[in-house]
């Protein structure tokens, strides 16, 4: 059952049905119905605008009269227009404006200007058996759309925390009856301890300005026929400096004091949340004097070249605008562990360079114990050794560096090498990776020895290759 029903007369059977319906549902009967969709239109003035009426009743007709009537507050009505079945009579005076096509009851008002702003009345007369009536009343308010709004800042250069203050007014060009709202970050803002707004609420006033105050504000106006909203502001507030502290980028750092291995050098970094970002100052403080020594956010100690095992340091951060300004105090402590390292090693090693050492040592190991289970037992290779000529016996013996022992031979070469001075030099001997040096001494020894007796020089290249 559509609304447009209404507007026909109905045929008896439907009629009836419709009465009861509307006994059911409205608890009364009234034959003739007549509803509008809203009380209130709002127009934008300059188009056209239509207010819709339905009308539905359930008696025989024979004819069907509807009137339009105007009031504004204070004035009495005036006739607009009125039908009878299918012909319009205007009022002379408004005819260029008002249009409607009876039976449809709805009315067109074209253009729509400020003076057409009041209400709009309609009647509808049903003349059968008998005579039914029904009004309703609209009433039309006529606005102009809202331009873009521009927000304007006092001051534009910017307010410093807790001692200045800031103004947001909001500029609207075009628009009737509008309405101002402000929002941070897309939320609407309420008045609160610091926020003030204007009677209109087209200012908004913080006195003082905080930190928290930072964000984007963006002022929405509106009114009945449209909204629009500013773009994003962003109030420049000066704070800080908060939160000041001192990092490095080696060492240990418990509290405020910093424990570095000698030999390193380290960067510390000093930070602090401001605006205008801080100017950063570091002091170093030794018998009761205090030096500055560097501009900047960081600082870097070469501990080598400090000649005391503690010093103190201050990092000092200064906001220019604000005026205000912080500093923290740290000590930098150089570790005797680093001290005694660098005495025993000279340089520092590095892991990388460890685990070769150790691979190195272990891959020879395991080439010698090999050998060492190849010649034994070592009588056999004796009683070879003494089989031989003696000018081979004595090349050899040159070689192996003995003087006079002829049994010693070989054998103690190969066991005596990975002894216990040997297993302890050899990591640290062969670390430093970039020389290498150490390394390939301990190779073309352990080569040579292996070379020069004579009978088992092929017997295992690869081992040594690694
Ligand atoms: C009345 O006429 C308007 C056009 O002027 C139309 O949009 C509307 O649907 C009509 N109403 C009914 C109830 O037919
Ligand atoms: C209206 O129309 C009805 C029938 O539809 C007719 O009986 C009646 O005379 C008409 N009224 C006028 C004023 O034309
Ligand atoms: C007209 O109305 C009278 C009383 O209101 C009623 O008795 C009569 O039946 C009605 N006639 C029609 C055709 O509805
Ligand atoms: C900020 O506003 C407060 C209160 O509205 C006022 O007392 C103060 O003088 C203002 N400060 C400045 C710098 O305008
Ligand atoms: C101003 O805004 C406040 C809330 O932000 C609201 O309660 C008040 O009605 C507004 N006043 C006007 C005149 O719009
Ligand atoms: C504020 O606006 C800037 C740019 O307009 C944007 O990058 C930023 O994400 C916004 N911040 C918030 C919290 O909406
Ligand atoms: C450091 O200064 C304090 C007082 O300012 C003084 O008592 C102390 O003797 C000074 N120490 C040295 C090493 O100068
Ligand atoms: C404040 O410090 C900034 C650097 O953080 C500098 O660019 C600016 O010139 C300084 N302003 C004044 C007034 O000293």
């Amino acid at each position: 059952m559509g609304q447009d029903a209404f507007m026909e007369p109905f045929n008896d059977t439907l009629g009836v049905f419709q009465c009861k319906l509307y006994l059911l549902l409205f608890g009364a009967c009234s034959g003739l119905k007549v509803t509008v969709p809203s009380h209130t239109v709002h127009g934008i003035r300059g188009q056209a605008l239509y207010l819709p009426v339905h009308y539905g009743f359930h008696t025989p007709a024979s004819d069907i009269q509807i009137i339009w009537l105007f009031e504004r507050p204070h004035t009495m009505p005036k006739y607009l227009l009125g039908s009878v079945n299918k012909s319009v009579v205007p009022d002379l005076e408004y005819q260029h404006k008002f249009t409607m096509m009876p039976p449809n009851a709805s009315l067109l008002i074209n253009p729509l200007q400020f003076p057409d702003e009041g209400n709009y009345i309609v009647k509808v007369n049903i003349q059968g058996n008998g005579t039914l009536s029904a009004s309703q009343k609209i009433q039309v308010t006529v606005d102009d759309p809202v331009t873009k709004p521009v927000v304007q800042i006092h001051p534009p250069s910017g307010a410093v925390e807790y001692v200045g203050n800031m103004t947001l007014m909001c500029q609207v060009e075009g628009g009737t009856r509008l309405a101002y709202q402000w929002l941070k970050h897309g939320r609407p803002i309420h008045t609160s301890s610091t926020y003030f707004f204007s009677p209109q609420n087209n200012t908004l006033h913080i006195a003082p300005v905080t930190k928290e105050d930072i964000g984007n504000y963006s002022c929405l106006a509106k009114n009945p026929v449209s909204e629009m909203e500013s773009d994003i502001i962003m109030p420049i507030i000066y704070y800080g400096p908060y939160g000041l502290q001192v990092n490095s980028d080696k060492g240990l750092k418990v509290g405020e004091v910093f424990t570095v291995d000698l030999g390193e050098a380290i960067l510390f970094d000093c930070s602090a949340d401001s605006y205008p970002p801080n100017t950063y100052s570091w002091i170093r403080r030794t018998d009761n004097t205090t030096y500055i020594i560097k501009h900047g956010p960081r600082l870097e100690v070469a501990s080598e070249k400090v000649a005391q095992k503690t010093t103190d340091y201050v990092c000092c951060a200064y906001n220019n605008i604000t005026g205000r300004q912080d500093e923290t105090r740290f000590t930098v402590i150089i570790t005797s562990v680093g001290l005694e390292k660098l005495a025993q090693k000279g340089k520092s090693l590095s892991p990388l360079a460890s685990i070769t050492g150790i691979s190195l040592f272990l891959i020879v190991s395991m080439c010698l114990t090999f050998l060492w289970k190849k010649y034994q037992p070592y009588k056999v290779l004796k009683q070879k050794l003494e089989g031989r000529p003696e000018t081979e016996y004595r090349k050899a013996q040159t070689f192996s560096g003995h003087e006079d022992a002829l049994d010693d031979f070989g054998v103690y070469e190969f066991v005596a090498f990975p002894d216990a001075s040997g297993v302890s030099r050899m990591p640290s001997r062969s670390v430093p990776a970039s020389d290498g040096v150490s390394g390939q001494d301990l190779h073309s020894t352990i080569y040579e020895v292996i070379q020069h007796i004579p009978a088992q020089q092929q017997d295992h290249p690869d081992c040594l290759k690694a």
